[in-house]
């Protein structure tokens, strides 16, 4: 009985079985890499938002068609909740399968020119249940060294061999193929994200579609950061490439909502509705998220979003930031990392900008390797010249007074 329980009070710290953890979670302490919740409150307006009463400019949301906000996706979401209920409360395969959820995987099929598509809650539990299913102990998954975690999960899961190639090198996943890929019977599968969520720079998927198909491994993309805004209709970086066999798509970025969707052929899809834990074992997606995703869509693929003049603009914040001192390399995407290199640099960076009303959250390890501190500022549709402006002056302010804790411009150690 700890000391606290023999005084008649409760340990704050939990029963003396939770030790473990506790002492886990005080070792994250002392290196200074715990992890708290804090809640923010969107302003009904992006890119704001509130915490503890301040209003914040938001560098540091997913939402880069500020959909989330946007009130006929609410209005989506609400429709069908009131329409079909608050959950589906069953798996698909039991009684949860509404006609919603074909209707949307049949405009996902055709959105990004596959054969079929099927919903997951999460793009998490779509990578973690999907690489399983694809392969067993007898196969081999190649992802790129700097997939993100739920790929990993996915492929560990599986306990398929695990080769991961250089980041967004065909040659070296080539080698590894030839050089590892003999003598597996199973299925081989090669991963990669399109843009990739901390870097923001893009995959070579042609020359990466060429190596699956000398080697007649299968292709798995995960499009999480770019569907909605890349591509001609905002279908993804994927879309267009007919020798990815399977997209992996996410509705918690641009789509402003939350779930995902695999879309590959109709055999692929018919495999996982079988075999695949994550979607046989798990409540099928609420009815709001159907609702929300469908009106999401649908503006996704009208144009009215101009995502065409958003990418544009993406390409001008690079220049501009790049002209203020700011190394925005190797990324050509909305998610820009400011490369800071040390942990105290990063946390400092954050709070400078903070206390000018700007939220640029910074990413350190574990997420990020040591030494690869940053921010990762993403830029979103809402954001105006004048929001970029403050972001640029403010990091070139923080540069000029403390060029010895961070320095902002190229230079920075970023690469493992
Ligand atoms: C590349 C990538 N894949 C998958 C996910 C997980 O998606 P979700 O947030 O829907 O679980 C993320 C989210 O951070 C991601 O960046």
């Amino acid at each position: 009985m700890s000391q606290a329980e023999k005084d008649g009070g409760m340990d704050p710290r939990g029963p003396g079985r939770l030790r473990l953890f506790q002492k886990g979670l005080e070792a994250r302490a002392r290196e200074d890499q715990l992890r708290s919740l804090k809640h923010y409150r969107p302003e009904i307006q992006a890119p704001y938002v509130l915490r503890d009463g301040v209003r914040l400019l938001n560098f540091s949301s997913n939402d880069y068609l500020g959909l989330a906000t946007d009130p006929e996706v609410r209005e989506g979401a609400a429709s069908f909740a009131r329409m079909y209920g608050a959950g589906a409360t069953a798996s698909r395969l039991v009684s949860g399968g509404l006609e919603i959820h074909e209707a949307l995987e049949a405009e996902l099929a055709t959105f990004t020119r596959r054969g079929a598509a099927l919903l997951f809650n999460s793009g998490y539990q779509a990578n973690t249940s999907v690489l399983p299913a694809l392969v067993d102990r007898s196969g081999l998954i190649l992802c790129d060294r700097r997939s993100h975690h739920s790929i990993l999960q996915g492929a560990v899961l599986s306990r398929a061999k695990l080769l991961r190639f250089e980041h967004n090198d065909p040659d070296h996943l080539e080698a590894l193929l030839t050089g590892h890929g003999q003598g597996h019977r199973g299925v081989r599968l090669i991963v990669t994200e399109s843009i990739f969520s901390m870097d923001g720079d893009r995959a070579p998927l042609a020359e990466i579609s060429e190596v699956a198909e000398r080697h007649g491994a299968l292709l798995l993309v995960d499009d999480a950061h770019a569907i909605g805004v890349w591509g001609p209709r905002g279908e993804g970086l994927a879309a267009g490439h007919e020798r990815v066999d399977i997209v992996l798509g996410t509705f918690g970025k641009a789509f402003g909502a939350s779930g995902a969707f695999v879309a590959s052929a109709p055999t692929v899809q018919s495999h996982l509705v079988n075999f695949c834990g994550g979607f046989i074992y798990s409540t099928a997606p609420p009815p709001g998220m159907v609702g929300a995703v469908r009106v999401a869509l649908g503006k996704v693929r009208s144009g009215e979003l101009r995502q065409d003049l958003f990418i544009e603009r993406v390409a001008e914040a690079h220049e501009r930031l790049r002209r203020g001192g700011v190394d925005t390399s190797p990324s050509d995407t909305q998610i820009v990392p400011i490369a800071l290199g040390a942990e105290q640099s990063a946390l400092d960076c954050a709070a400078f900008l903070e206390d000018r009303g700007i939220l640029a959250v910074a990413i350190r390890p574990p997420t990020v390797p040591p030494g690869t501190s940053r921010l990762r500022v993403s830029l979103c549709r809402h954001h105006t010249d004048e929001h970029l402006a403050a972001l640029v002056d403010t990091l070139s302010e923080f540069r000029s007074r403390a060029p010895r804790r961070g320095e902002v411009s190229a230079g920075a150690e970023k690469t493992p």
